[in-house]
């Protein structure tokens, strides 16, 4: 990210959530984002997932240039480099759980999807549960079930937005384990919020954002 701001509302009613941000991560890095609510955190994770314009500033994804693609061009870019971990899940109610994880894989046209995504139910611990939809399963099921999504292509950017919100310290270790063995073993850049001190010790850098501005440490 350039010199990026975000604001919302217009006129008097304007609020500047990012100011003038500048960040990178790199593939292979592991990086926790942390800040209070409403700091800016999912604002910051939306623009980096190229799924909001910002309101000034450029978004680079592999050093080229988003602002200027066209919508089908960005959803490309969604669609083959990013994994997305929504801090409030977002799964196809539609869809049954195996359908879920195999939906990107899919519309990537992948190979072996049905294996992948049985590797991916066994290890997030859901393969019993393959043919039940989202409205059967907790908030932590659900979570687990989008972070299994989120890696199921292999994706060159990870953004996960508290994807251990939800759940005890238990499936919170498989879940993260899972994020970063994907992050480490495809060489992925790994951008994650959370305000579990544990998590962020874990990964290679955190940064802070506050009151718009992102400090390192
Ligand atoms: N669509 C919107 N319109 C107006 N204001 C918004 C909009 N989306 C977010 N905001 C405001 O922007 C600020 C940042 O929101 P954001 O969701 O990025 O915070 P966050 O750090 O993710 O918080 P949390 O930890 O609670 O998830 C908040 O003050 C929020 O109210
Ligand atoms: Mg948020």
């Amino acid at each position: 990210m350039e010199s990026v701001f975000r604001t919302y509302g217009q006129g008097q009613n304007t609020v500047t959530v990012l100011r003038s941000i500048n960040f990178d991560v790199m593939a292979g890095e592991i990086v926790s984002l942390v800040g209070k609510s409403g700091s800016g955190k999912s604002t910051l994770l939306h623009l980096a997932g190229i799924m909001d314009y910002p309101t000034a500033g450029e978004v680079y994804i592999e050093k080229k240039v988003t602002s200027n693609l066209a919508p089908k061009q960005r959803a490309e870019i969604r669609r083959n480099s990013i994994g997305f971990v929504f801090q409030f899940f977002h799964l196809l109610p539609q869809l049954s759980v195996f359908e879920n994880i195999s939906l990107p894989q899919l519309m990537k046209g992948a190979n072996n999807i049905e294996d992948r995504t049985n590797e991916l139910l066994e290890v997030v611990g859901m393969s019993s549960h393959a043919s039940r939809f989202p409205g059967e399963l907790s908030g932590g099921e659900m979570q687990r079930v989008a972070v299994a999504r989120a890696v199921a292509n292999k994706p060159r950017l990870i953004l996960a937005d508290e994807p251990t919100g939800n759940l005890d310290k238990d499936s919170g270790q498989v879940v993260l384990d899972l994020l970063m063995r994907s992050a480490r073993m495809y060489d992925s850049a790994l951008l994650l919020v959370t305000h579990d001190s544990e998590t962020a010790r874990l990964c290679d850098r955190v940064i802070t954002i506050e009151e718009g501005t992102l400090s390192a440490h």
